[in-house]
């Protein structure tokens, strides 16, 4: 009884967040393969005092996504684009704010 109620909250929670899933899965997609090496789980590693940690806010992100600097590579819309700038903000919020 209680496995098959787990079961059945597991299998909604699945269902329910299927599409949010997906755009969580592209934003580290993208982290991990344009990001990951200069941040290495949230830290940096050219900076170590600009690290990711802490960040709210996905414009500033996205920012400097476009602009780099600081040692930073600077992603146009053909390396990244606007909606993997998105999701990979949101990642980095989602990831590295607690
Ligand atoms: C070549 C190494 C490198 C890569 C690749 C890189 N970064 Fe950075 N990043 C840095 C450095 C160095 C800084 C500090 C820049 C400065 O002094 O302003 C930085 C700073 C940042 C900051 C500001 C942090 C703060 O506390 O102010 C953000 C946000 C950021 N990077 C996001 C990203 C994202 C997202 C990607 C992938 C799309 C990425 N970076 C890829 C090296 C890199």
């Amino acid at each position: 009884m209680k496995t098959t109620a787990l079961l059945t909250f597991a299998l909604a929670l699945t269902v329910s967040s299927g599409t949010a899933l997906a755009k969580g899965m592209k934003g580290e997609a993208v982290f991990k393969t344009k990001c990951a090496m200069c941040h290495p789980n949230g830290s940096n590693v050219m900076n170590p005092k600009l690290t990711l940690r802490g960040m709210r806010n996905s414009k500033i992100i996205i920012d400097k996504i476009r602009k780099g600097g600081g040692g930073m590579t600077a992603f146009d819309r053909k390396a990244i684009s606007d909606a993997d700038a998105k999701a990979v903000a949101a990642y980095i919020i989602k990831t590295f704010s607690k």
